[in-house]
């Protein structure tokens, strides 16, 4: 008997929180979600080069390769790149992969644009989470704010 109570106590909880994820969808938008995304097929290289390094000198994050998923590289009509005064479309996803000067991927930084403005985190291949999508991403609006952005993106100005 008391196993059996025990048991629908289990239940019971499996059950609610299944709901409780159904009911959110800002898992969806989660961190860990996001590290899905980012390991997810479908990316294509910034201007179609999987091999050359940018050197990532004019910012605090380091020697990088960027990809965009699908949505996001289709809006680069303008010599691969996004032209001035357009807005990158809902579910683009930008990733530098940022390397850590030995060919190992030190951290993903990553945007995100949902509902018309930028998701923004920084995450590591083994799921420690530098920057959360849920802080206020204020310093990163602020810097990438900078001249020659092209909807937030400062890698079109550089490189
Ligand atoms: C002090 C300035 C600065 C801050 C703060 C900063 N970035 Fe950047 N970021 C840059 C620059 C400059 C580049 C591109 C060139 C480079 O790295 O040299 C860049 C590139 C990127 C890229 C590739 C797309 C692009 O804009 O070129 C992503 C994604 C990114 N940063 C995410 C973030 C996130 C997330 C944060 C906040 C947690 C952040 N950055 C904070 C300066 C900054």
């Amino acid at each position: 008997m008391k196993y059996l109570i025990l048991f629908f106590t289990i239940v019971i909880i499996l059950i609610s929180c299944t709901k409780k994820v159904g009911k959110n969808p800002e898992l969806a938008y989660s961190d860990f979600a996001m590290l899905d995304s980012i390991n997810a097929a479908g990316f294509t290289y910034y201007k179609n080069d999987p091999n050359t390094f940018l050197p990532g000198t004019n910012g605090p994050h380091g020697p990088y390769k960027l990809r965009f998923n699908k949505i996001g590289f289709n809006a680069l009509t303008d010599n691969g790149k996004l032209p001035t005064g357009i807005s990158m479309p809902n579910g683009s996803l930008i990733v530098k992969d940022v390397y850590d000067g030995n060919n190992n991927i030190k951290y993903y930084a990553f945007m995100y644009k949902r509902s018309g403005s930028w998701l923004w985190g920084e995450i590591k291949p083994n799921k420690e989470v530098l920057y959360s999508v849920n802080r206020n991403p204020f310093t990163c609006i602020n810097c990438h704010s900078q001249t020659g952005h092209r909807d937030l993106v400062t890698t079109f100005y550089f490189h």
